[in-house]
């Protein structure tokens, strides 16, 4: 590698440069390590920070990622800035419901549930009702902010359930979860505005933050929610507008908030004035006897939006949700929502209002509940046995996914193509980090999709991954800290 003193080119532009280069030859393969900052600038003769500022602008071009602790690391091709990684790739889209997956496979990349535990009679029950009652007005376009019944119901629920009182004038029906956060990002968001997410993330809030141009920084997330230090920190640093949080059963880690952090976040939104968009799409499987709460209950200031999804709890493919809009911002959410699809389905949402207040709801949690914490025991019952192997994983005691910490040596990516080979699919954890932080040894399972016989055997396909490389080398598996 050269770099030239004599030119007008600064030091750090000719060695990024030069490294592209090599990158772009294939001279410098995927996931190889970049020098030491230090013996790199002791081999060239230049200061340190040159070489930090050269790495920084690959990593900012999309070159090269960093991992914390380890080094620089030459990215695949295929792996953009401030992007999940693999977007636009397989994994993303099967998980999306995209791509098909075959239908031997033993599926725990889906967060969805089964079709067999849909409440289909209930809410077949519920459809033919309005249509006798309704008749024709069952199909006139419904008000933008939705029908008005069932926001009353909605308004009921949440009180007498979460201890939350919203008002039905505050409340914005949407077409699911996803579209409640594209409304809020296209309502609030400008190019280069700085939205803070946990990183890990849900990829789906990322691509609609990056399709208005945001800056997106992500705050480590910790086993009670986020790291208060590094945020308080991002907040001074970016002036964000938005912080983006699921505050039980987070995707893809499943760790849930404390009332101290809760607290906090309320505290620093309000000083330093941004909005919290909440995603609660889980809060309702609570397998323990501890309850969760979503942090809105605790709001009294208007500064969280919360968004409700019922995709994970009912059916995805009803495309109702709802979510909270803040006074202030109750016109321009209205416009947005207006431009994005005029309204969601009447029918649909006079349909869900009679099920509510029919008290089919209730009736509907409760045997999901009973079904998915079977589901759980038996998937932590299993998981522990990886345990000899290295492998550890925080239990959520709710939700629909385990998140696995593997053993520093193995890469997700090598046990997911093992697993494919075997019809099991899983997540690899590296689609939900962003930018700086990227770590390879972690993998998402879900088992909402599964049956007990298929959890059993999917996590035999898992154990036996392991038992093979374990045996090659027993001294390879080191706790990852
Ligand atoms: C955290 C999170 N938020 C939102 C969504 C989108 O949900 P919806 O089907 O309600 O649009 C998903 C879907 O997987 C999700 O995991």
């Amino acid at each position: 590698m050269l770099i030239d003193k004599n030119i007008s080119t600064p030091l750090y532009i000719q060695l990024y440069e030069n490294i592209k280069d090599m990158i772009d030859k294939d001279q410098l393969k995927a996931g190889e390590k970049l020098p030491s900052i230090r013996s790199l600038a002791k081999k060239l003769e230049v200061n340190n920070i040159t070489i930090v500022n050269g790495y920084k602008l690959l990593e900012q071009e999309g070159y090269t990622y960093s991992i914390k602790g380890s080094g620089t690391y030459v990215k695949p091709h295929n792996y953009g800035l401030d992007t999940p990684y693999m977007e636009d790739g397989d994994i993303e889209l099967m998980i999306g419901g995209i791509l098909p997956m075959s239908k031997d496979n033993i599926n725990f990349a889906s967060v969805s549930p089964t079709p067999e535990i849909f409440p289909v009679e209930e809410f077949k029950q519920s459809l033919v009702e309005v249509l006798d009652r309704d008749k024709g007005n069952a199909f006139i376009y419904p008000e933008i902010n939705g029908y008005k019944p069932f926001r009353e119901s909605i308004s009921i629920f949440m009180h007498e359930n979460y201890n939350m009182n919203i008002d039905k004038d505050e409340i914005q029906i949407i077409s699911g979860g996803q579209q409640g956060i594209d409304i809020i990002t296209k309502t609030l968001i400008s190019q280069g505005d700085c939205v803070l997410v946990e990183n890990p993330t849900y990829s789906g809030a990322i691509a609609a933050f990056k399709s208005r141009g945001a800056k997106i920084i992500g705050v480590p997330m910790l086993k009670d929610g986020l790291d208060l230090e590094v945020l308080n920190n991002r907040i001074k640093r970016y002036n964000p507008k938005l912080l983006y949080i699921m505050t039980n059963y987070q995707n893809p880690t499943t760790y849930s908030y404390s009332e101290h952090t809760k607290n906090k976040l309320i505290e620093l939104s309000k000083q330093h004035n941004f909005y919290i968009i909440e995603d609660d799409f889980l809060t309702d499987l609570n397998y323990s006897k501890d309850k969760k709460t979503p942090l809105k209950s605790i709001d009294n200031s208007d500064q969280v939006i919360y968004i409700k999804s019922f995709s994970k709890i009912f059916m995805p493919g009803v495309r109702i949700g709802f979510m909270t809009v803040p006074q202030k911002l109750f016109k321009d959410i209205i416009r947005v929502k207006h431009t994005t699809d005029i309204s969601s389905s009447g029918f649909l949402q006079r349909a869900f209002d009679l099920y509510l207040r029919k008290g089919y709801w209730k009736k509907h949690i409760e045997n999901i509940k009973k079904v998915y914490t079977n589901k759980y025991n038996i998937m932590v019952k299993e998981l522990k046995k990886l345990y000899k192997y290295g492998v550890t994983f925080e239990e959520p005691y709710g939700g629909l996914s385990i998140w696995l910490k593997l053993p520093k040596d193995i890469d997700s990516i090598d046990l997911y193509n093992e697993c494919g080979e075997n019809n099991v699919s899983i997540v690899p954890g590296k689609i939900f980090f962003i930018n700086d932080t990227i770590y390879s040894n972690y993998i998402r399972l879900s088992f909402g999709a599964v049956s007990e016989e298929e959890i059993i055997h999917g996590i035999r396909v898992i154990e036996n991954y392991f038992k093979k490389t374990y045996k090659e080398d027993n001294n390879k598996y080191l706790p990852f800290i």
